[in-house]
Protein backbone atom coordinates (compact mmCIF):
# COMPACT_ATOMS: atom_id res chain seq x y z
CA UNK A 1 0.00 0.00 0.00
CA UNK A 2 0.97 3.30 -0.60
CA UNK A 3 2.86 5.53 1.76
CA UNK A 4 2.86 9.55 1.63
CA UNK A 5 6.12 11.38 2.99
CA UNK A 6 5.59 14.78 3.87
CA UNK A 7 8.60 17.25 5.41
CA UNK A 8 7.38 20.16 7.30
CA UNK A 9 8.99 23.32 5.48
CA UNK A 10 8.34 27.01 5.07
CA UNK A 11 5.79 29.34 3.73
CA UNK A 12 3.94 27.56 0.34
CA UNK A 13 3.23 30.53 -2.37
CA UNK A 14 1.41 29.78 -6.14
CA UNK A 15 -1.49 28.74 -7.36
CA UNK A 16 -3.42 25.20 -6.72
CA UNK A 17 -6.02 24.36 -9.95
CA UNK A 18 -9.29 22.96 -8.06
CA UNK A 19 -11.03 19.96 -9.49
CA UNK A 20 -14.45 19.10 -10.02
CA UNK A 21 -16.39 17.85 -7.11
CA UNK A 22 -16.24 14.29 -6.36
CA UNK A 23 -19.91 14.62 -4.70
CA UNK A 24 -21.58 16.03 -6.80
CA UNK A 25 -20.05 14.08 -9.74
CA UNK A 26 -20.86 10.54 -7.80
CA UNK A 27 -24.74 11.60 -8.21
CA UNK A 28 -24.75 13.41 -11.32
CA UNK A 29 -23.15 10.12 -13.04
CA UNK A 30 -26.35 7.64 -12.11
CA UNK A 31 -28.41 10.71 -13.32
CA UNK A 32 -27.44 8.85 -16.81
CA UNK A 33 -29.92 6.28 -16.14
CA UNK A 34 -32.59 8.07 -16.10
CA UNK A 35 -32.36 8.60 -20.09
CA UNK A 36 -31.90 6.89 -23.53
CA UNK A 37 -30.03 9.89 -24.60
CA UNK A 38 -26.13 9.98 -23.98
CA UNK A 39 -24.93 12.01 -20.72
CA UNK A 40 -21.37 14.52 -20.93
CA UNK A 41 -20.19 15.17 -17.95
CA UNK A 42 -16.77 18.09 -18.27
CA UNK A 43 -15.16 18.94 -15.33
CA UNK A 44 -15.05 15.44 -14.01
CA UNK A 45 -12.41 15.00 -11.14
CA UNK A 46 -9.86 11.91 -11.54
CA UNK A 47 -10.04 9.68 -8.94
CA UNK A 48 -10.50 6.60 -7.65
CA UNK A 49 -14.01 6.71 -6.67
CA UNK A 50 -15.50 7.87 -10.30
CA UNK A 51 -13.83 4.88 -11.64
CA UNK A 52 -16.03 2.67 -9.05
CA UNK A 53 -18.57 4.48 -10.43
CA UNK A 54 -17.88 3.59 -13.32
CA UNK A 55 -17.26 0.05 -13.16
CA UNK A 56 -21.22 0.28 -11.08
CA UNK A 57 -22.57 2.14 -14.17
CA UNK A 58 -21.42 -0.34 -16.64
CA UNK A 59 -22.27 -3.47 -14.77
CA UNK A 60 -25.69 -2.20 -15.11
CA UNK A 61 -25.28 -1.78 -18.84
CA UNK A 62 -24.06 1.76 -19.38
CA UNK A 63 -21.94 2.74 -21.66
CA UNK A 64 -19.51 4.89 -20.03
CA UNK A 65 -16.30 6.60 -21.90
CA UNK A 66 -13.48 8.64 -20.11
CA UNK A 67 -11.92 11.53 -22.52
CA UNK A 68 -9.49 14.44 -22.11
CA UNK A 69 -7.62 12.13 -19.30
CA UNK A 70 -10.37 11.70 -17.59
CA UNK A 71 -12.07 14.98 -17.39
CA UNK A 72 -14.63 14.63 -19.52
CA UNK A 73 -17.18 11.47 -18.89
CA UNK A 74 -19.32 10.14 -21.56
CA UNK A 75 -22.21 7.95 -20.57
CA UNK A 76 -25.36 6.30 -22.67
CA UNK A 77 -27.95 4.13 -20.75
CA UNK A 78 -29.78 3.33 -24.11
CA UNK A 79 -28.93 -0.33 -23.32
CA UNK A 80 -29.54 -1.05 -19.38
CA UNK A 81 -29.54 -4.97 -19.64
CA UNK A 82 -29.09 -5.86 -15.45
CA UNK A 83 -30.84 -4.02 -13.13
CA UNK A 84 -28.88 -5.80 -10.03
CA UNK A 85 -26.47 -3.62 -8.38
CA UNK A 86 -23.87 -6.12 -7.03
CA UNK A 87 -22.18 -6.28 -3.51
CA UNK A 88 -18.54 -6.40 -4.63
CA UNK A 89 -18.85 -3.10 -6.20
CA UNK A 90 -21.54 -1.41 -4.14
CA UNK A 91 -19.25 -2.28 -0.52
CA UNK A 92 -16.53 -0.01 -1.88
CA UNK A 93 -18.80 3.12 -2.24
CA UNK A 94 -21.53 4.18 -0.09
CA UNK A 95 -22.67 6.75 -2.65
CA UNK A 96 -23.78 3.71 -4.89
CA UNK A 97 -26.58 3.88 -3.55
CA UNK A 98 -27.80 6.77 -5.60
CA UNK A 99 -28.44 4.34 -8.91
CA UNK A 100 -31.63 2.93 -6.65
CA UNK A 101 -33.65 6.12 -7.39
CA UNK A 102 -32.89 6.71 -10.73
CA UNK A 103 -32.93 2.94 -12.25
CA UNK A 104 -36.72 2.47 -10.15
CA UNK A 105 -38.03 5.86 -11.76
CA UNK A 106 -36.85 4.12 -15.14
CA UNK A 107 -38.24 0.54 -15.51
CA UNK A 108 -40.15 0.52 -12.47
CA UNK A 109 -37.75 -2.37 -10.80
CA UNK A 110 -34.32 -2.19 -8.99
CA UNK A 111 -32.22 -4.61 -7.01
CA UNK A 112 -29.07 -2.90 -5.12
CA UNK A 113 -26.87 -4.12 -2.60
CA UNK A 114 -27.14 -2.32 0.65
CA UNK A 115 -23.54 -0.15 0.66
CA UNK A 116 -20.37 0.52 3.05
CA UNK A 117 -18.73 3.53 2.45
CA UNK A 118 -15.99 5.35 5.37
CA UNK A 119 -16.34 3.89 8.56
CA UNK A 120 -17.26 7.19 10.26
CA UNK A 121 -20.32 6.25 11.91
CA UNK A 122 -23.48 4.07 10.88
CA UNK A 123 -24.74 5.60 8.10
CA UNK A 124 -28.03 4.07 7.65
CA UNK A 125 -29.80 4.41 4.15
CA UNK A 126 -33.30 4.46 5.69
CA UNK A 127 -34.17 8.09 5.14
CA UNK A 128 -33.32 7.12 0.70
CA UNK A 129 -35.75 4.60 1.30
CA UNK A 130 -38.48 6.12 3.04
CA UNK A 131 -38.49 8.73 0.61
CA UNK A 132 -38.74 5.98 -2.48
CA UNK A 133 -41.70 4.72 -0.48
CA UNK A 134 -43.55 7.99 -0.34
CA UNK A 135 -43.40 8.07 -4.23
CA UNK A 136 -45.24 4.37 -4.33
CA UNK A 137 -42.05 2.14 -4.46
CA UNK A 138 -42.49 -1.20 -2.74
CA UNK A 139 -39.32 -2.25 -1.01
CA UNK A 140 -38.25 -5.42 0.65
CA UNK A 141 -34.95 -5.96 2.32
CA UNK A 142 -33.62 -9.55 1.40
CA UNK A 143 -29.82 -10.68 1.86
CA UNK A 144 -28.26 -7.35 2.33
CA UNK A 145 -30.16 -6.14 -0.64
CA UNK A 146 -32.98 -3.47 -1.37
CA UNK A 147 -35.44 -5.03 -3.66
CA UNK A 148 -37.22 -2.04 -4.80
CA UNK A 149 -40.27 -2.25 -7.03
CA UNK A 150 -42.97 0.05 -8.73
CA UNK A 151 -45.20 -1.71 -10.86
CA UNK A 152 -47.45 1.40 -12.17
CA UNK A 153 -44.57 3.66 -11.83
CA UNK A 154 -43.49 6.33 -9.27
CA UNK A 155 -46.26 8.78 -8.40
CA UNK A 156 -45.48 12.30 -6.91
CA UNK A 157 -46.04 13.08 -2.91
CA UNK A 158 -44.84 15.10 -0.41
CA UNK A 159 -42.00 14.12 2.08
CA UNK A 160 -40.41 15.76 4.93
CA UNK A 161 -36.92 14.57 5.53
CA UNK A 162 -36.33 14.18 9.94
CA UNK A 163 -33.17 14.61 9.31
CA UNK A 164 -30.97 16.77 6.34
CA UNK A 165 -29.67 13.87 4.28
CA UNK A 166 -27.20 14.79 1.08
CA UNK A 167 -27.69 11.68 -0.48
CA UNK A 168 -31.46 10.68 0.29
CA UNK A 169 -32.23 14.13 -0.85
CA UNK A 170 -30.31 13.44 -4.13
CA UNK A 171 -31.61 9.82 -4.72
CA UNK A 172 -35.48 11.24 -4.18
CA UNK A 173 -34.89 14.17 -6.61
CA UNK A 174 -33.69 11.47 -9.20
CA UNK A 175 -36.40 9.33 -9.06
CA UNK A 176 -39.16 12.21 -8.81
CA UNK A 177 -38.34 13.96 -12.02
CA UNK A 178 -39.80 10.84 -14.17
CA UNK A 179 -42.87 10.12 -11.43
CA UNK A 180 -46.22 11.12 -12.15
CA UNK A 181 -47.68 14.22 -10.56
CA UNK A 182 -45.79 16.70 -8.51
CA UNK A 183 -43.50 15.58 -5.47
CA UNK A 184 -42.83 18.20 -2.35
CA UNK A 185 -39.33 17.29 -0.76
CA UNK A 186 -39.46 18.97 2.44
CA UNK A 187 -36.20 19.67 4.98
CA UNK A 188 -34.20 18.82 1.70
CA UNK A 189 -30.44 19.66 1.80
CA UNK A 190 -29.27 22.36 0.64
CA UNK A 191 -25.62 21.53 -0.55
CA UNK A 192 -24.22 23.18 -3.86
CA UNK A 193 -23.93 19.40 -5.59
CA UNK A 194 -27.66 19.17 -5.16
CA UNK A 195 -27.98 22.31 -6.89
CA UNK A 196 -25.68 21.45 -9.87
CA UNK A 197 -27.74 17.85 -9.64
CA UNK A 198 -30.69 19.93 -10.17
CA UNK A 199 -29.11 22.33 -12.98
CA UNK A 200 -28.25 18.83 -14.78
CA UNK A 201 -31.64 17.29 -14.39
CA UNK A 202 -33.43 20.61 -15.72
CA UNK A 203 -30.70 20.75 -18.93
CA UNK A 204 -31.97 17.25 -19.28
CA UNK A 205 -35.53 18.49 -19.84
CA UNK A 206 -36.80 17.67 -16.00
CA UNK A 207 -39.17 20.47 -14.05
CA UNK A 208 -37.20 21.57 -10.75
CA UNK A 209 -37.95 24.21 -8.53
CA UNK A 210 -36.48 25.59 -4.91
CA UNK A 211 -33.22 23.68 -5.16
CA UNK A 212 -31.01 25.19 -3.03
CA UNK A 213 -33.26 25.92 -0.49
CA UNK A 214 -35.80 23.39 1.72
CA UNK A 215 -38.52 23.16 0.02
CA UNK A 216 -37.55 21.06 -3.48
CA UNK A 217 -40.78 20.82 -6.10
CA UNK A 218 -40.61 18.42 -8.92
CA UNK A 219 -42.81 18.39 -11.60
CA UNK A 220 -42.66 14.77 -13.16
CA UNK A 221 -42.39 14.50 -17.06
CA UNK A 222 -42.93 11.80 -19.20
CA UNK A 223 -39.24 11.00 -20.54
CA UNK A 224 -35.55 12.87 -19.59
CA UNK A 225 -33.01 13.72 -22.71
CA UNK A 226 -29.22 14.17 -23.37
CA UNK A 227 -27.10 16.96 -21.90
CA UNK A 228 -24.03 18.19 -21.78
CA UNK A 229 -22.88 19.26 -17.95
CA UNK A 230 -20.19 20.88 -16.16
CA UNK A 231 -19.09 19.89 -12.35
CA UNK A 232 -19.41 22.19 -10.19
CA UNK A 233 -16.25 23.43 -8.08
CA UNK A 234 -15.36 20.71 -5.16
CA UNK A 235 -15.85 23.01 -2.06
CA UNK A 236 -14.00 20.41 -0.16
CA UNK A 237 -10.83 20.06 -1.91
CA UNK A 238 -11.06 23.70 -1.92
CA UNK A 239 -11.15 24.40 1.60
CA UNK A 240 -8.89 21.49 2.16
CA UNK A 241 -6.21 23.68 -0.43
CA UNK A 242 -7.46 26.66 1.47
CA UNK A 243 -5.76 25.16 4.77
CA UNK A 244 -2.25 24.84 3.83
CA UNK A 245 -0.82 28.18 3.56
CA UNK A 246 -3.19 28.83 6.71
CA UNK A 247 -1.17 26.06 8.49
CA UNK A 248 2.09 26.93 6.91
CA UNK A 249 1.98 30.56 6.19
CA UNK A 250 3.09 31.99 2.48
CA UNK A 251 0.18 32.62 -0.28
CA UNK A 252 -2.18 30.38 -2.47
CA UNK A 253 -4.48 31.10 -4.90
CA UNK A 254 -6.84 28.64 -5.43
CA UNK A 255 -8.06 28.50 -8.82
CA UNK A 256 -11.38 28.18 -9.40
CA UNK A 257 -12.65 28.86 -5.90
CA UNK A 258 -15.78 30.89 -5.03
CA UNK A 259 -16.98 32.21 -1.33
CA UNK A 260 -20.42 31.05 -1.67
CA UNK A 261 -19.69 27.48 -1.70
CA UNK A 262 -17.71 28.07 1.44
CA UNK A 263 -19.29 31.17 3.44
CA UNK A 264 -19.02 29.61 7.23
CA UNK A 265 -15.30 27.95 6.47
CA UNK A 266 -14.81 31.50 5.33
CA UNK A 267 -15.78 33.37 8.27
CA UNK A 268 -14.16 30.92 10.42
CA UNK A 269 -10.82 31.73 8.78
CA UNK A 270 -11.03 35.01 9.10
CA UNK A 271 -11.41 34.84 12.86
CA UNK A 272 -8.39 32.86 13.10
CA UNK A 273 -6.56 35.34 11.13
CA UNK A 274 -6.18 34.05 7.86
CA UNK A 275 -7.25 36.65 4.98
CA UNK A 276 -9.18 35.45 2.08
CA UNK A 277 -9.47 37.83 -0.97
CA UNK A 278 -11.53 37.06 -4.28
CA UNK A 279 -9.80 37.50 -7.58
CA UNK A 280 -10.98 36.81 -10.89
CA UNK A 281 -9.69 33.46 -11.17
CA UNK A 282 -10.51 31.82 -7.57
CA UNK A 283 -9.66 32.56 -4.05
CA UNK A 284 -6.22 33.88 -2.57
CA UNK A 285 -5.52 32.95 0.44
CA UNK A 286 -2.75 34.41 2.97
CA UNK A 287 -1.04 33.64 6.30
CA UNK A 288 0.88 36.77 6.81
CA UNK A 289 2.62 36.66 10.57
CA UNK A 290 2.41 34.92 14.30
CA UNK A 291 -0.11 31.97 14.73
CA UNK A 292 -3.41 31.52 13.62
CA UNK A 293 -6.13 31.84 16.43
CA UNK A 294 -8.25 29.32 18.06
CA UNK A 295 -11.45 29.11 16.13
CA UNK A 296 -14.93 26.60 17.71
CA UNK A 297 -16.74 24.95 15.12
CA UNK A 298 -19.74 22.90 15.01
CA UNK A 299 -20.52 21.06 11.72
CA UNK A 300 -24.02 21.59 9.95
CA UNK A 301 -25.46 21.10 6.69
CA UNK A 302 -24.89 23.24 4.29
CA UNK A 303 -25.03 26.44 4.49
CA UNK A 304 -22.99 25.29 7.84
CA UNK A 305 -19.69 24.46 8.63
CA UNK A 306 -19.02 21.66 5.99
CA UNK A 307 -18.54 17.85 8.19
CA UNK A 308 -16.09 17.08 5.54
CA UNK A 309 -13.58 20.07 6.62
CA UNK A 310 -13.50 18.94 10.25
CA UNK A 311 -10.64 16.98 10.39
CA UNK A 312 -8.69 19.42 7.76
CA UNK A 313 -9.51 22.29 10.38
CA UNK A 314 -8.47 20.18 13.60
CA UNK A 315 -5.25 19.82 11.95
CA UNK A 316 -5.64 24.01 11.57
CA UNK A 317 -6.53 24.43 15.07
CA UNK A 318 -3.55 22.12 16.63
CA UNK A 319 -0.60 25.01 16.27
CA UNK A 320 -3.90 28.22 17.22
CA UNK A 321 -3.12 29.92 19.82
CA UNK A 322 -5.48 29.20 22.67
CA UNK A 323 -8.14 26.82 22.84
CA UNK A 324 -10.89 25.52 20.22
CA UNK A 325 -13.76 23.17 20.54
CA UNK A 326 -14.73 21.21 17.62
CA UNK A 327 -18.71 19.63 17.42
CA UNK A 328 -19.03 16.96 14.75
CA UNK A 329 -23.19 16.84 14.52
CA UNK A 330 -23.41 14.80 11.10
CA UNK A 331 -21.27 11.91 11.87
CA UNK A 332 -20.77 9.76 15.16
CA UNK A 333 -17.74 8.72 14.69
CA UNK A 334 -15.49 11.02 12.93
CA UNK A 335 -12.44 11.81 15.05
CA UNK A 336 -10.20 9.06 14.21
CA UNK A 337 -7.91 11.55 13.16
CA UNK A 338 -7.45 12.88 16.38
CA UNK A 339 -5.40 10.27 18.05
CA UNK A 340 -3.02 10.18 14.87
CA UNK A 341 -2.15 13.83 15.79
CA UNK A 342 -1.52 13.41 18.92
CA UNK A 343 1.28 11.18 17.58
CA UNK A 344 2.32 14.10 16.42
CA UNK A 345 2.39 16.21 19.28
CA UNK A 346 -1.42 17.56 19.38
CA UNK A 347 -3.27 18.07 22.22
CA UNK A 348 -6.36 16.56 22.02
CA UNK A 349 -9.46 15.96 24.41
CA UNK A 350 -12.25 13.77 22.82
CA UNK A 351 -15.38 13.28 24.39
CA UNK A 352 -18.49 12.45 22.31
CA UNK A 353 -18.93 14.52 19.53
CA UNK A 354 -17.29 17.18 21.10
CA UNK A 355 -13.44 17.66 20.38
CA UNK A 356 -11.42 19.96 22.69
CA UNK A 357 -7.68 21.24 20.96
CA UNK A 358 -5.14 23.32 22.82
CA UNK A 359 -2.78 24.29 20.40
CA UNK A 360 0.97 24.39 20.58
CA UNK A 361 3.67 25.94 19.24
CA UNK A 362 4.84 23.22 16.72
CA UNK A 363 3.91 19.85 15.73
CA UNK A 364 6.43 17.20 15.58
CA UNK A 365 6.58 14.16 12.50
CA UNK A 366 5.12 10.99 12.97
CA UNK A 367 4.49 7.67 11.61
CA UNK A 368 0.77 8.05 11.29
CA UNK A 369 -1.98 5.94 9.81
CA UNK A 370 -5.06 7.73 7.55
CA UNK A 371 -8.27 6.20 9.26
CA UNK A 372 -10.75 7.96 6.03
CA UNK A 373 -10.81 10.26 3.18
CA UNK A 374 -10.50 13.67 4.97
CA UNK A 375 -8.58 12.16 8.05
CA UNK A 376 -5.53 11.29 5.32
CA UNK A 377 -5.30 14.56 4.27
CA UNK A 378 -5.75 16.55 7.67
CA UNK A 379 -2.52 14.36 8.45
CA UNK A 380 -0.94 15.52 5.49
CA UNK A 381 -1.73 19.46 6.16
CA UNK A 382 -0.46 18.61 10.05
CA UNK A 383 2.76 16.82 8.26
CA UNK A 384 3.48 20.34 6.50
CA UNK A 385 3.23 22.32 9.63
CA UNK A 386 5.40 20.04 11.76
CA UNK A 387 9.16 19.57 12.60
CA UNK A 388 10.90 16.85 10.83
CA UNK A 389 9.41 13.78 8.57
CA UNK A 390 5.52 12.25 8.60
CA UNK A 391 4.79 9.29 7.02
CA UNK A 392 1.30 8.62 6.11
CA UNK A 393 0.21 4.86 5.52
CA UNK A 394 -2.51 3.62 3.96
CA UNK A 395 -3.63 6.20 1.86
CA UNK A 396 -6.04 4.68 -0.66
CA UNK A 397 -8.62 6.74 1.05
CA UNK A 398 -6.91 10.11 -0.27
CA UNK A 399 -6.94 8.88 -3.91
CA UNK A 400 -10.72 8.42 -4.07
CA UNK A 401 -10.86 12.10 -2.92
CA UNK A 402 -8.43 13.93 -3.86
CA UNK A 403 -6.26 14.02 -7.41
CA UNK A 404 -3.04 14.41 -7.64
CA UNK A 405 -1.96 15.24 -4.17
CA UNK A 406 1.87 15.85 -3.95
CA UNK A 407 1.92 17.51 -7.49
CA UNK A 408 -0.64 19.98 -6.14
CA UNK A 409 1.61 20.59 -3.15
CA UNK A 410 4.33 20.23 -4.94
CA UNK A 411 3.95 23.07 -6.94
CA UNK A 412 3.69 25.46 -3.76
CA UNK A 413 6.70 24.60 -2.54
CA UNK A 414 5.36 21.86 -0.16
CA UNK A 415 8.38 18.77 0.51
CA UNK A 416 5.86 15.92 -0.48
CA UNK A 417 6.13 12.60 -2.09
CA UNK A 418 4.37 9.20 -2.18
CA UNK A 419 6.16 6.16 -2.08
CA UNK A 420 4.64 2.94 -3.00
CA UNK A 421 4.50 0.07 -1.51
CA UNK A 422 4.36 -3.79 -1.78
C1 LIG B 1 -22.69 13.16 1.75
C2 LIG B 1 -21.28 13.27 1.25
C3 LIG B 1 -20.30 13.19 2.40
C4 LIG B 1 -20.65 14.22 3.48
C5 LIG B 1 -22.12 14.11 3.88
C6 LIG B 1 -22.57 15.20 4.84
C7 LIG B 1 -21.44 12.26 -0.96
C8 LIG B 1 -21.06 11.16 -1.86
N1 LIG B 1 -21.03 12.20 0.31
O1 LIG B 1 -22.82 11.87 2.35
O2 LIG B 1 -18.99 13.44 1.89
O3 LIG B 1 -19.86 14.01 4.61
O4 LIG B 1 -22.96 14.18 2.71
O5 LIG B 1 -22.35 16.45 4.29
O6 LIG B 1 -22.07 13.21 -1.37
N2 LIG B 1 -28.64 9.49 7.55
C9 LIG B 1 -29.58 8.65 8.06
N3 LIG B 1 -30.32 7.89 7.16
C10 LIG B 1 -30.14 7.98 5.81
C11 LIG B 1 -29.17 8.86 5.32
C12 LIG B 1 -28.44 9.62 6.21
O7 LIG B 1 -29.78 8.53 9.25
O8 LIG B 1 -30.83 7.28 5.06
C13 LIG B 1 -27.84 10.31 8.49
C14 LIG B 1 -26.35 9.98 8.39
O9 LIG B 1 -25.99 8.86 9.19
C15 LIG B 1 -25.72 11.27 8.88
C16 LIG B 1 -26.69 12.34 8.36
O10 LIG B 1 -27.92 11.66 8.08
O11 LIG B 1 -25.72 11.31 10.29
C17 LIG B 1 -26.24 13.05 7.11
O12 LIG B 1 -25.82 12.11 6.13
P1 LIG B 1 -25.98 12.39 4.57
O13 LIG B 1 -26.20 13.84 4.35
O14 LIG B 1 -26.98 11.45 4.02
O15 LIG B 1 -24.57 11.99 4.03
P2 LIG B 1 -24.22 11.25 2.67
O16 LIG B 1 -25.20 11.67 1.60
O17 LIG B 1 -24.02 9.82 2.92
Amino acid sequence: MDSIIVKGNGPLNGQIPIAGAKNACLTLMPATLLSDEPLTLTNAPRLSDIKTMSALLQSLGCEVSQLQDGQVLVMSSHALDNHVADYDIVRKMRASILVLGPMLARDGHAVVSLPGGCAIGARPVDLHLKALEAMGAELELKEGYVHAKAPGGLKGGTFEFPVVSVGATENALMAATLAKGTTVLKNAAREPEIVDLADCLRRMGAQIEGDGTDTITIQGVERLGGATHPVVTDRIELGTYMLAPAICGGEVECLGGRIDLLGAFCEKLDAAGIEVTETDKGLKVARRNGRVRAVDVTTEPFPGFPTDLQAQMMALMCTAEGTSVLEEKIFENRFMHAPELMRMGAEIDVQGGTATVTGVERLKGAPVMATDLRASVSLILAGLAAEGETIVNRVYHLDRGYERVEEKLGNVGAHIERVSGQ
